[in-house]
């Protein structure tokens, strides 16, 4: 039987090799004056021929540019509302990846009202977003936080007293996610690793979430899919256009995935170092995906009426695992376990030492780490137990 279920809007998705070729007739359809968001390392390089700003200039289109280099904080948000505030521009485009992504999704948002960005996170501040903005397009150019389909910017203030924290709201789904995989095409191996286990996370922990739906189910399993036929491939060739269009597809619907059936204890711990520290997302979720997974695993085993969880665990791991049908539910999913231990290793995901963590601040990413929609919680001290395991 299927079970009742929401699920929220989706962007217009345009996706495939060389549509990134369309932007400029897309940005017409919300005005002639955009500001265009992008990284330090203009990925803009990848139109062919020419740089996008260059393009859409001679289209006739006015572009101001914000540079955003790492992931945001409220500051940069709040900065850059302010200058554009008196004279709004019709649209926001944000060609990135995820924190480019989620920078222009917070400005569009606050563009449209008082206050500072942080008065409106979840967790931290008190003011209700309307969920007003001005149209936003999402041009990922790496694969993996799925934020052109999302409904949350991420913020954070890194350091004591820190945060990294959600703009949420359903509204701020993008207007259009433009997905170009060739965009992706000079994605360095270490970011296409980090950004393709946070992918792979968020399928995993969307597939296992006590908030999964059967819809989700379905767009889930073929992103995870793609990322068994792609990840690897691409990670040892990047050049590797059939895989970076898997990885593309695995991303994005990873984004979809998460937004409407929630996150899992990895991204719970992602979030509480996240505050602390400015590593990226990505390989944080890397590092301790295998050894979570390992610590949930071994918590519903234990417990009893924990039988529909382990199937599911079950049926994850036959996607991954060859000759499945001759195997116990048992060995399979211990054979998964084994493969994102392999996978980690094979992809040169540090340990949280190698990271840049210091011990000393182990317990308080574990009193700050929440299990979210787990399919079992997990206690301060498992958690410890997880951070530990991958402390080297
Ligand atoms: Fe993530």
């Amino acid at each position: 039987m299927i079970e009742s279920f929401r699920f929220s809007r989706l962007p217009l998705i345009i996706f495939g090799r060389g549509k990134s070729r369309e932007l400029p007739a897309l940005i017409r359809n919300f005005g002639n004056r955009m500001l265009l968001v992008s990284g330090r390392f203009s990925a803009m390089e990848n139109f062919p021929g020419l740089s996008f700003a260059g393009v859409l200039e001679e289209e006739g289109i006015e572009v101001e540019k914000l540079v955003v280099s790492g992931e945001p904080s409220d500051r940069l948000i709040d900065d850059a509302v302010s200058h554009y505030r008196k004279h709004p521009p019709d649209l926001v485009v944000s060609v990135g990846g995820g924190s480019v992504m989620d920078a222009g999704k917070a400005i569009s948002a606050m563009l449209t009202v008082e206050g500072n960005v942080r008065d409106y996170l979840e967790g931290v501040g008190f003011r209700e977003h309307p969920g007003t903005k001005i149209p936003f397009i999402a041009v990922p150019t790496t694969a993996g936080t799925g934020s052109e389909a999302t409904k949350n910017s991420v913020i954070s203030r890194v350091g004591k007293d820190g945060f990294k924290k959600s703009l949420r709201h359903d509204n701020f789904v993008p207007d259009t996610a433009l997905v170009d995989p060739d965009l992706t095409i000079s994605c360095p191996p270490e970011v296409t690793a980090a950004s393709g286990m946070d992918c792979f996370t968020q399928l995993t922990e969307a597939y296992l979430s006590t908030r999964s739906n059967e819809y989700t189910d379905a767009l889930a399993t073929e992103g995870l899919k793609a990322v068994r036929a792609s990840l690897t491939r691409v990670f040892r060739n990047g050049k590797d256009s059939d895989a970076r269009t898997g990885m593309a597809f695995a991303a994005l619907t990873s984004g979809i995935c998460l937004a409407n059936a929630g996150l899992g204890v990895v991204h719970g711990f992602a979030s509480a170092a996240g505050a602390l520290y400015d590593i990226p997302h990505g390989l944080i979720c890397g590092s301790l995906m295998a050894a979570s997974n390992e610590m949930t695993v071994r918590r519903l085993r234990e417990q009893s009426g924990s039988g529909p969880f382990l199937a599911r665990y079950a049926s994850l791991a036959r996607l991954f695992i060859d000759d499945a049908g001759k195997k116990s539910d048992e060995r399979l999913i211990d054979e998964f376990i084994e493969y994102l231990y392999e996978l980690t290793a094979g992809l040169n995901l540090p340990g949280l030492r190698q990271a840049g963590i210091s011990e000393n601040d182990l317990p308080e990413i574990a009193l700050n780490t929440e299990s979210k929609n787990n399919p079992v919680k997990l206690d301060t001290e498992d958690l410890m137990a997880v951070l530990q395991k991958r402390y080297f």
